[in-house]
């Protein structure tokens, strides 16, 4: 992994980069010694390097016995529940895979993220003819979205296949004691594994809610943590800032931020990273977002929508910069062909291979964006398998720890989530509520 400020220094003024390089140093060492705020959340800072093959192969026991008996398995989950898993299976598989008939692996399909009425409905539907299972992912164990998918999905599986055959596909991932998908999985007697009570949900990702529904897809979760374990060690309090990628991330994104750089936009051209950018978002949103400050992260699928954004981006408010993940090896080959009559004019290209026409609109784009006043951090990965999307994943939380301290608060804490809850919870007359439900009524007559 390589990163380049190249393209992003010469936007802010000479000397703050350097005196925010000296800055990373002391939040790298916050998230070390655990003397920052939000400290009992920071088991994700060693836990790659925590794992074991056991661990490992206890885990991927559990998902080959799911492969075996489903053809589907839903994984239930939301926020960091959801996206770490969602991020690296779309990334490693075929862009069809779910149109793809002749199969290795079972369909990973995913609920319990949103209240879709029409999707629940479309998914039970879809089910009603499959061998399916299901993952249940929540730390807390009370989550709206997610429980209120279980129980539908449960209930249809049990009528499926009777109680004793649902109790061995349903698998759920939650916290050692507490919750109310404890209490249910020790009742009805689940297999499951814990999410450990210091590591918050979005830094999830390499605990079981990440590794399970990886391993049932068909991912290498070995090789997955043995990026994310190379990263930790490159990223450590003893790399100095010249060599330390997390730390030069963090002084660029938060010098821009100094600078009127607002939105931080993630760019992928290549429609596999849509969901990284996604788990990106929810990393930074949530960790940074807070105190009225935060860095708004946002993200583009390029070529795509450089036919919707692009012009925004090259010409809009310049409060905006692009931190571009290239990948430098396609996994594929397709060559342009050779067409005799050439009505389309595009012989120019034939013998070329299409990753190389991409590699050349990220590179026009680049500049092209910089040269209309956006700032550009490149951030190369060598190809897209599970060992570089470990290393991903571990550079983006090491870089969001580092960051949310430079800025000030706390990055571990989401106290902002619980604003919408407390107030559907009182519309929906939740028991304990009824106060709130009295205020939220009164209010909506005014
Ligand atoms: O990062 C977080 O803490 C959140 O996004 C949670 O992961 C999300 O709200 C789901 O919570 P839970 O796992 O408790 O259902």
């Amino acid at each position: 992994m390589k990163i380049s400020l190249k393209n992003a220094a010469p936007f802010v003024p000479a000397g703050t980069l350097s005196t925010l390089a000296a800055a990373t140093a002391a939040a790298n060492e916050l998230l070390e010694s655990g003397k920052g705020a939000g400290n009992d959340f920071l088991g994700w800072v060693h836990l790659p390097s925590s794992i074991s093959d056991d661990f490992l192969a206890e885990v991927q026991t559990v998902a080959d016995d799911l492969r075996a008996r489903c053809e589907v398995v839903i994984v239930a989950g939301i926020g960091g529940s959801y996206l770490g898993a969602r991020a690296v299976n779309d990334a490693l598989l075929s862009s069809f895979d779910a149109q793809t008939a002749k199969r290795k692996n079972p369909y990973v399909v995913y609920a319990g993220n949103n209240i879709g009425e029409d999707y629940l409905a479309d998914l039970m539907e879809w089910l009603q003819d499959k061998q399916f299972g299901i993952i249940n992912i929540s730390k807390s164990g009370t989550t709206t979205e997610t429980a209120l998918a279980f129980r539908l999905l449960r209930t249809m599986l049990e009528k499926q296949v009777g109680k004793a055959e649902a109790c061995k596909r349903i698998v759920a991932v939650t916290d050692r004691a507490k919750g109310a998908l404890r209490s249910l999985s020790t009742q009805e007697g689940y297999r499951t594994f814990v999410i450990p009570d210091n590591v918050g949900g979005r830094f999830s990702v390499l605990t079981p809610v990440g590794l399970l529904p990886i391993a049932v897809a068909g991912g290498d979760i070995r090789a997955l943590v043995r990026g994310a374990q190379e990263m930790e060690k490159a990223t450590g309090v003893d790399v100095p800032y010249e060599q330390n990628p997390a730390c030069q991330y963090a002084a660029m994104r938060n010098a821009l931020y100094q600078f009127g750089k607002t939105t931080e936009i993630m760019v992928n051209y290549n429609p596999r990273l849509h969901y990284f950018a996604e788990w990106w978002k929810q990393l930074y949103g949530e960790s940074e977002g807070k105190d009225r400050k935060g860095i708004f992260p946002a993200s583009v699928d390029f070529t795509t929508d450089l036919h919707s954004m692009g012009q925004w981006i090259q010409d809009g408010q310049r409060t905006i910069f692009e931190t571009v993940i290239s990948i430098e090896h396609a996994n594929r080959e397709v060559i342009v062909p050779e067409d005799k009559d050439n009505l389309d004019g595009l012989n120019f290209l034939a013998g070329k291979r299409v990753d190389e026409v991409n590699k050349m609109a990220e590179l026009g784009t680049r500049l092209a964006h910089v040269d209309g006043g956006v700032p550009n951090i490149l951030i190369q990965f060598d190809r897209i398998d599970e060992y570089n999307l470990g290393q991903f994943i571990y550079f983006f939380e090491r870089g969001c720890g580092i960051s949310g301290y430079m800025l000030g608060v706390n990055p571990f804490n989401q106290p902002g989530v619980e604003a919408y809850k407390k107030n559907m919870f009182a519309l929906l007359g939740k028991p304990g509520y009824e106060a709130e439900s009295q205020a939220i009524r009164a209010r909506i007559a005014e």
